[in-house]
């Protein structure tokens, strides 16, 4: 079960991401979405429409931020800058936690605006630990690292992907967002089994999952969040649940975004999936008491 450290105490059931072509939707028609996400990066500005519309949705919803531009990968060390941007806004959103990518991005100042794998070496998870523990500290709120999808693998790795997610986890004292979609997608294009991944999460430090859609290619699966959700990705979802517990679910469409309701709809199948999975959590739980 997720402690309550890495989530600030607040729970939360679906949400999805809020992205531009629904605005007007939801200005006007007030649905009952149980939390938005916000790419924080988009609102790191000053003023404008993006900032006025964030607003008036603060009004009536919960949003949590979810980053891609912290680099907590970065062997140049964490950007204060945008930090300092970024603690602005949560201070505006008063997000109970804030995510980002485990990734790098950006080598002597220059960025490549990407989410690059890190290699799963033991010094690589002293570095990117030391990042997000002085990041965690300086904004003052639970701190999530996502697991990235990636289409190939370093030589010089030292454990596994998902060896690596909670070994940085443990050692920078983070929360940990369970992108269940770039998990299958990187079997896929690493050929391992992603089931053993969910098994070996440190349950406890799940504050988010993340739920998506791919493009399937003749040799790769690539991660376009512009479709529904597959069932093996369900499935994997489902065992992340019974595992975890009723972590917050958020879902993830970002390319050919279709509208509000169909893209809420999606969102909502993971309730079924939920409930079973709590079901099954429930059943073991007695069993085991008994
Ligand atoms: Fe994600």
């Amino acid at each position: 079960m997720t402690h309550p450290r890495f989530t600030g105490g607040v729970e939360l059931a679906t949400g999805i991401g809020l992205r531009v072509p629904h605005y007007n939707h939801i200005l006007a028609e007030k649905p009952a979405v149980g939390w938005f996400e916000i790419i924080s990066e988009n609102y790191m500005v000053e003023g404008g429409r993006a900032l006025e519309v964030l607003d008036r949705i603060l009004e009536q919803y919960r949003v949590v931020q979810h980053g891609v531009g912290m680099y907590p990968g970065d062997a140049g060390g964490i950007d204060f800058a945008h930090l300092r941007r970024l603690k602005k806004l949560v201070k505006r959103t008063k997000t109970p936690w804030l995510s980002d990518h485990l990734c790098w991005g950006s080598v002597d100042g220059s960025m490549s605006h990407d989410l690059l794998p890190i290699p799963f070496t033991f010094e690589a998870v002293r570095k990117t630990a030391e990042n997000l523990r002085i990041a965690q500290d300086f904004l003052e709120l639970p701190l999530a690292v996502e697991n990235v999808s990636s289409y190939g693998e370093f030589r010089d790795n030292e454990m596994t992907e998902w060896e690596f997610l909670a070994e940085v986890a443990e050692a920078a004292d983070v929360g940990i967002l369970l992108d269940v979609n770039n998990i299958f997608v990187s079997s896929i294009n690493n050929e391992f089994d992603p089931l053993e991944y969910v098994e070996f999460v440190p349950a406890d430090r799940v504050a988010q999952i993340h739920i998506a859609g791919h493009s399937r290619y003749e040799r790769f699966i690539v991660d376009t969040h512009d479709h529904p959700v597959i069932d093996p990705v369900w499935k994997l979802y489902e065992r992340a649940i019974e595992r975890c517990g009723p972590v917050a679910t958020l879902l993830e469409w970002d390319a050919r975004i279709p509208s509000f309701e169909e893209v809420w709809t999606e969102a909502k199948k993971s309730e079924g999936w939920r409930a079973a999975a709590l079901e099954r959590k429930q059943k073991n739980d007695d069993h085991a008491a008994a």
